[in-house]
């Protein structure tokens, strides 16, 4: 039997297990039918999503037709001013002659589908680990405090913008960013930040990419390599490289 201190030392030395917060929402899984979502607003794609819904459906066998839910959903997405509406989800389930459950399990499973609905322009902070480092925070937080001091997750009151916070978006490379729709904004900075978003509130479309001026992923500080001619028996001796 230990004793009292040898028992309150062994104690102290215990590892604790790392526990995660408990997330007290169902606001990610569960639907509740309110006056803007509900199964009796009706959702059909339109002629041209139709056939373009039917061109993908065609890539899968008809035994797997199933298989073409992800994409489905992004199209009646897109359709529905870039929310998952519980119709959206039944039309398709419906399409595709799945169980509805199935598509509702996909769209509360993938949270790139909104199932409430979003402002005219959705953006998504990146705030994983690389973008952290380069500034992420300060991004966020110019973005929000530019947008009327909301917090990620809630849109603004004129309907114009939803901030979110998202994991990597896989431009690392030109970290900090942002998406807007399916653009990409690179290389941020809090000026750059407020610039594109203004040029936003004002109908404009800003420029795409890096805001720093470089090409793509290109080094910012130039040529570090191959910036002189390959020697020995690597060197090219076609004629067209002579
Ligand atoms: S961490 Fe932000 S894009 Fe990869």
């Amino acid at each position: 039997m230990l004793s009292r201190s040898a028992l309150s030392r062994s104690i102290l030395r215990t590892r604790l297990f790392s526990s995660s917060r408990p997330a007290r929402s169902d606001a990610l899984f569960v639907h509740r039918d309110t006056p803007y979502n509900n199964p009796k607003i009706a959702f059909e794609f339109t002629p041209e999503n139709l056939k373009r819904a039917q061109e993908i459906i065609s890539h899968y066998p008809p035994q797997y037709k199933k298989a073409a839910v992800i994409p489905l959903l992004d199209l009646g997405q897109r359709q529905n001013k870039g929310w998952t509406s519980i119709s959206v989800m039944n039309y398709v389930a419906n399409l595709l002659e799945m169980p509805p459950m199935r598509v509702y399990e996909v769209a509360t499973f993938y949270t790139m589908f909104n199932r409430e609905p979003i402002g005219e322009h959705f953006v998504q902070v990146c705030t994983t680990t690389p973008c952290m480092l380069r500034g992420s925070t300060e991004i966020l937080d110019t973005v929000c405090g530019h947008l009327g001091g909301i917090k990620p997750g809630q849109t603004t009151k004129d309907g114009k913008f939803t901030v979110i916070e998202v994991e990597c978006q896989g431009a690392c490379s030109n970290a900090p960013m942002f998406v807007v729709g399916d653009d990409f904004y690179e290389d941020l900075t809090p000026q750059s930040t407020k610039k594109i978003l203004d040029a936003f509130k004002k109908g404009e479309k800003p420029k795409p990419g890096p805001q720093s001026g470089r090409l793509t992923s290109e080094n910012s500080a130039g040529l570090t390599a191959l910036s002189s001619k390959p020697y020995g028996p690597g060197e090219f001796c076609l004629p067209e490289f002579q």
